[in-house]
């Protein structure tokens, strides 16, 4: 598997093996860096509602677009339904506001941001809620509005409910997946059922530069910890989505066509657990 993989949906629309997160871009650097990114050779691009950033990502993406860098055919910009609108109407109005802000006249990929509102996450069900999101997403599918639609964060109960209940099946569901976190069980789930996985926070949000296992072992295979990171999620069947700001390391976490053997794979599927704190927020790495 290389960066030129394609994995296809359901539907048949291709996504490359890897993609470009925006999470934490301001607004107003988030036209550089998505041109940037683009020129670098990136097709998949991740935004959402909730990162205040759809503006600045359109503008970037319309800018490679007008300097003949690619087409709008070329490019998957995915946004993400806040995790909060759970009523058809404010996600019906969520997706068209989207799509004014992005100003495109239609996402490559819409997704639920979240099974539950950010300050309940993981906290009780919203099937209803869910089932009902879900609805105005089909109906913008159907509209032409968004060419795939699909889930974040969801766990095997949620899709399953979702899948028992909606016309059109999940095609895509973005879960948080990197080494010291990965929720195989969940992995299997989707690809059983046809959904592409994409893996968000590949480098454990920065942490796993500093892990001693990962680094020696990316030493052993003359690249860098990010690369083995995202090297390891491609491995799994799933599609790395890594931010970066930096036009240098966007070049570095391309280059990705180099092989973990099986053992290697075993022995970082097997790497303690990623630490959280209490407050949900991010931890260091326990060391191996
Ligand atoms: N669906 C969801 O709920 C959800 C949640 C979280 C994230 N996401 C998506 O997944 C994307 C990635 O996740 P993330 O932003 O949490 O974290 P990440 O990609 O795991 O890590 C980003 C961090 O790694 C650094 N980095 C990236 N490449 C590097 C390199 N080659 N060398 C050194 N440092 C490097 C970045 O710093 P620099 O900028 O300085 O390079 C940044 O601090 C998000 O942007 C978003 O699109 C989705």
């Amino acid at each position: 598997m290389n960066t030129h993989t394609h994995f296809t949906l359901r539907n048949g629309m291709n996504l490359p093996s890897i993609g470009y997160g925006t999470w934490l871009i301001p607004n107003d650097h988030a036209s550089s860096c998505v041109f940037n990114a683009i020129q670098q050779g990136y097709r998949l691009i991740d935004t959402a509602e909730a990162y205040a950033n759809e503006q600045g990502v359109g503008e970037g993406i319309q800018q490679a677009i007008n300097q003949d860098l690619v087409t709008r055919q070329d490019i998957i910009l995915t946004t993400k339904l806040a995790a909060e609108f759970k009523t058809y109407d404010r996600a019906c109005t969520a997706i068209d506001h989207s799509l004014e802000k992005a100003h495109v006249d239609h996402f490559d990929l819409m997704l639920i941001h979240a099974p539950q509102p950010w300050d309940h996450f993981r906290e009780g069900k919203y099937y209803e809620g869910n089932r009902e999101a879900w609805k105005a997403l089909e109906q913008a599918y159907n509209d032409g509005k968004i060419s795939a639609i699909g889930v974040a964060n969801f766990e095997e109960d949620d899709l399953t409910d979702l899948m028992d209940h909606c016309s059109i099946q999940p095609m895509v569901n973005q879960i948080l997946c990197h080494i010291g976190n990965t929720p195989q069980n969940l992995i299997d789930f989707c690809h059983q059922n046809s959904i592409c996985v994409e893996g968000y926070s590949p480098i454990a949000h920065g942490a796993a530069l500093s892990h001693t296992t990962i680094s020696q072992l990316a030493e052993k295979y003359h690249v860098t910890p990010t690369q083995l990171c995202l090297r390891y999620d491609m491995q799994l069947g799933i599609i790395p989505l890594p931010k970066t700001e930096n036009a240098d390391h966007m070049a570095e976490n391309l280059k990705t066509n180099f092989t973990i053997t099986d053992d290697d794979m075993k022995q970082l599927h097997n790497l303690p657990k990623y630490a959280y704190d209490v407050d949900g927020e991010w931890a260091c790495f326990q060391k191996a």
